[in-house]
């Protein structure tokens, strides 16, 4: 099922989600309309606040369905390693046509559990890298925007306000 993704300023995107505790089928079940719910959205990335839900779970797949085996389910995940510096252009389903460009850390192995509750370690460089660490902030409660200069994070509150003004957003 394909839930509606949220838009800043809803307030459960700028909340740190609480940790999953149950790995059942009702997990599994959100997992796959995550995953529904990013395909149709053309992301590359959705983390659980991003449809309402407050809690530490996101999913990625940098082939956007193209390689089955490009999709990483992240539940209870933390960074646990980073090295080396990247500042690309972020985008965020949350916060449509809004793009900056963020500072991150190029490479970072990331902790977590699957949708069994099992812990595994995967790392990541540069575009995954960059997914790991945008999706593990909205865990946090952290908008990429939140990343920038003052002076840019103005600029894009100003393009906000304009697309609701105009009714776009
Ligand atoms: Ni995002």
């Amino acid at each position: 099922m394909v839930r509606k993704i949220v838009k800043y300023p809803d307030p459960v995107l700028e909340k740190p989600g609480e940790p999953v505790t149950e790995f059942d089928d009702e997990l599994q079940k959100l997992v796959d309309d995550m995953f529904e719910s990013m395909y149709a959205a053309k992301g590359i990335g959705l983390a659980a606040p991003q449809i309402g839900l407050s809690r530490r779970l996101t999913v990625i797949d940098l082939s956007v369905k193209e390689r089955p085996e490009d999709k990483i389910v992240l539940v209870n995940p933390e960074i646990i390693h980073k090295a080396g510096k990247q500042y690309e252009e972020e985008g965020c389903l949350s916060l449509p046509e809004i793009r900056e460009k963020v500072s991150r850390a190029a490479k970072v192995k990331v902790r977590a559990q699957d949708v069994k509750g099992e812990w595994f370690e995967v790392e990541g460089e540069e575009l995954l890298a960059r997914a790991f660490q945008h999706e593990i902030d909205h865990l946090d409660g952290i908008l990429f925007f939140r990343r920038v200069s003052a002076l840019k994070r103005d600029l894009i509150l100003r393009q906000i306000r304009k697309m609701q003004k105009a009714g776009e957003w």
